[in-house]
């Protein structure tokens, strides 16, 4: 794992301040369009509590949020915030802040030809993307809780693993809501073509959520995902996490073989056999 070193400007804790002043009219304007644009697209696509959450994120003037005052109505929610850090951070600097309801966010935002497409996470993948959930009780609950797993997974060297249960769900997750699928990972709600993919291509796999399955399957970050893993609710995630001793799993876990992103099981529950027809990007 490569080391990283904290930036000078930046706090003990890796913060930085937002300078929400500095931001341009251009990228307030690149802000409006993304979520005029991803907020009609999850219409009838994300979570009831993703779409009922996304309010939180109208503050009283358009452009990108203040997290001074994006957090007084989060803190009112659930206790969360969101503070901002210059990167990527250590494992550990991210759970902790997890752990204290603290979620880490960049404060760039991509350039107005990279609406598409953006290697990094920007501040409309962080705010956009994961606050409304945070909003949640369950959910806010789930990733208080994960923050405190990703402790412990550290000193148990599972932090691999680990990782895989975030980008399944966190990131790339559907949930299914009276009979129908339904996106509620922020990698695919802050994703115009994303959105449209995981639920309607033929091309991923669409399974039902097994926590030892999802622990066992590697991830592409280079692509739309493979396979994506649909959970019964957020309830049912909170209670099959929160609610388990991670430690014996991981020791099952170094025992099994890791699982390819696209594999199906005899043993899963399929909502859709992908046909993987979406070409693949040839790797340099
Ligand atoms: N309960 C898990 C453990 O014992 C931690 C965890 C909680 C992991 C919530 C993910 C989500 O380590
Ligand atoms: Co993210």
């Amino acid at each position: 794992m490569k080391s990283l070193e904290r930036p000078p400007h930046a706090a003990a804790d890796w913060t930085i301040p937002q300078d929400w002043a500095a931001y341009t009219a251009e990228e307030h304007a690149t802000w409006d369009r993304l979520f005029e644009r991803q907020s009609k697209m999850l219409q009838g696509r994300a979570s009831a509590a993703f779409a009922g959450a996304i309010d939180v994120l109208r503050l009283d003037q358009p452009g990108i949020p203040d997290f001074e005052v994006l957090n007084q109505k989060l803190g009112k929610a659930t206790g969360w915030s969101v503070v901002t850090v210059p990167g990527l951070v250590p494992d550990a600097v991210f759970f902790e802040h997890l752990a204290n309801k603290r979620f880490v966010a960049g404060r760039f935002i991509r350039r107005p030809d990279q609406l598409d497409y953006l290697q990094e996470p920007d501040i409309f993948h962080d705010v956009f993307g994961h606050v409304p959930l945070l909003a949640d009780p369950a959910f806010a609950d789930y990733m208080q809780a994960y923050g405190e797993g990703g402790l412990r997974a550290e000193s148990l060297h599972a932090i691999d693993k680990l990782a895989r249960l975030y980008w399944y769900t966190v990131e790339f997750g559907l949930v299914r809501e009276d009979g129908a699928l339904r996106i509620y990972g922020a990698g695919i709600a802050s994703s115009y073509g994303e959105s449209v993919f995981a639920l309607d291509d033929a091309s991923p796999n669409r399974l039902g959520f097994d926590l030892m399955r999802v622990m066992r399957t590697r991830y592409r970050i280079d692509d739309y995902q493979q396979t994506y893993f649909v959970i019964d609710s957020f309830e049912d995630l909170r209670r099959q996490t929160v609610e388990t001793d991670f430690a014996p799993l991981y020791e099952a876990l170094a025992r099994q073989g890791d699982l390819d992103p696209a594999a199906v099981l005899s043993t899963d529950r399929v909502f859709n056999r992908g046909a993987q027809t979406r070409p693949r990007r040839v790797e340099a």
